[in-house]
């Protein structure tokens, strides 16, 4: 077998699958990789597979020997293994069952016009703004905060605080600043738990801080965990969002000549905003074979969803948005026991945020070259630094 390729793939273009990626998909569907931190890893590339694996309980994210684990990178959180080996399955599904009921499809339609007046607000904003501006700092930005703070009860006026904490747990570079930025959030997860038994509010914190049975650092885990899974993922899905519909001819018009298209366009942007070339961690419990290959137990797979999504067995074309495709049998959410919680709250956001901009908004242009714009390496969640439009 020839040498590992080296993660993570050279980018060509910030809206395109990575040309390496593209020609070790066609070798195969599981691929030899080194990871950025020089450890080997499996990458599994093709949308069956993938699916099959999220869905298979003999792998898992934690590890018997963590230290010695593979790693995809020095995030404290996401870049090797995580939990105990031996209760891992008890444990996850205790987090579930804590958290799933917070995320049920009455909360959803609950919360849903209040996304719609936070978002009317910042469109508002933008209006009185003018052209250009950035719709990354206007819009993608804040309102995901704006959301989880309500929902979780998080003071808003925090959110420079907990963001440098959190993006420093992100990062996937530097192990004792993301250990650092995780010790904080916590840190900060427990002096709200205190300040909810005292004095508690209609929100998820105070709501886990009343649930029998759940200790204070369990609450401020779970709630830093909330707070961290549940925005910067939708950030970067909105800014993606903006951008592909604005580059990808016929897409913004066509949403704005008949808005029913909005839900699926949301799931089209969900497929084919990430290209690629990560993916989720799992390490197999006992040994395997993916494909014909077989994977020792303990190595580091690494499930590519975004590769996945780009699948042309499943999605023809892969590369082109199209919103009227079918494109709900995407993997961006995950898939099986460990499906994301949040996915119901994110699809609320994309939704509304997609619904308002494209009819206050019809004229919305991108104001500089695709190329311009920098795609974020340094954190796990990538994204862009800044969205520059014209109208
Ligand atoms: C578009 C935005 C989002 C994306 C792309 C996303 C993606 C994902 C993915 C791929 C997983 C599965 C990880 C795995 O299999 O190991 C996951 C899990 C999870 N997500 Fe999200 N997520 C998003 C938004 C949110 C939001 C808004 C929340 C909460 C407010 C959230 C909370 C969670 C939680 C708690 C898990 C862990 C589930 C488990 O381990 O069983 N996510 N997310």
């Amino acid at each position: 077998m020839s040498a590992p390729t080296q993660l993570p793939f050279e980018q060509t273009h910030p809206l395109q699958v990575a040309p390496s990626l593209r020609t070790l998909r066609s070798e195969g569907t599981v691929q030899r990789v080194r990871t950025a931190v020089g450890d080997e890893a499996w990458l599994v590339t093709g949308h069956a597979e993938v699916r099959r694996l999220l869905a298979d309980d003999r792998l898992g994210r934690a590890h018997p020997a963590p230290e010695t684990a593979a790693r995809t990178g020095e995030s404290a959180l996401f870049g090797g293994p995580l939990g105990n080996f031996a209760t891992e399955q008890a444990d996850h599904a205790r987090m579930r069952s804590l958290l799933q009921p917070h995320f049920s499809p009455r909360h959803m339609r609950a919360l849903r016009p209040r996304v719609e007046a936070l978002t009317a607000r910042l469109l508002d904003e933008l209006a009185a703004h003018g052209p250009p501006a950035d719709l990354h700092a206007a819009l993608a930005l804040p309102l995901p905060i704006l959301v989880i703070c309500e929902l979780l009860g998080v003071p808003y006026e925090d959110r420079a605080q907990f963001r440098a904490w959190t993006q420093a747990a992100a990062d996937v570079r530097d192990r004792a600043r993301s250990e650092q930025g995780l010790a904080e959030l916590f840190g900060y997860g427990q002096k709200l738990v205190a300040h909810k038994r005292q004095d508690p509010g209609d929100d998820v914190i105070s709501r886990l801080c009343a649930t029998d049975g759940v200790y204070d650092a369990e609450a401020a885990m779970l709630s830093m965990a909330l707070l961290f899974a549940g925005h910067e993922t939708t950030v970067v899905q909105l800014g993606m969002g903006a951008l592909l519909l604005l580059t990808s001819p016929g897409q913004w018009q066509a949403l704005l000549n008949d808005p029913g298209l909005v839900p699926n366009a949301v799931e089209e942007i969900l497929r084919a905003a990430g290209k690629g070339g990560g993916g989720i961690p799992r390490y197999p419990r006992t040994d395997l074979e993916i494909d014909g290959v077989a994977i020792p137990a303990g190595d580091l797979v690494l499930l590519d969803n975004g590769a996945a999504n780009h699948d042309p067995a499943v999605f023809a074309n892969p590369e082109r948005v199209d919103i009227t495709r079918p494109a709900a049998a995407h993997l961006t959410f995950g898939h099986g026991a460990r499906y994301c919680i949040g996915a119901p709250l994110a699809r609320v956001e994309l939704q509304v945020v997609f619904a308002e901009l494209v009819a206050r908004f019809p004229t919305m242009r991108l104001a500089v070259g695709v190329q311009e714009l920098t795609v974020r390496r340094d954190v796990l969640t990538g994204g862009l630094v800044d969205l520059p439009v014209r109208w």
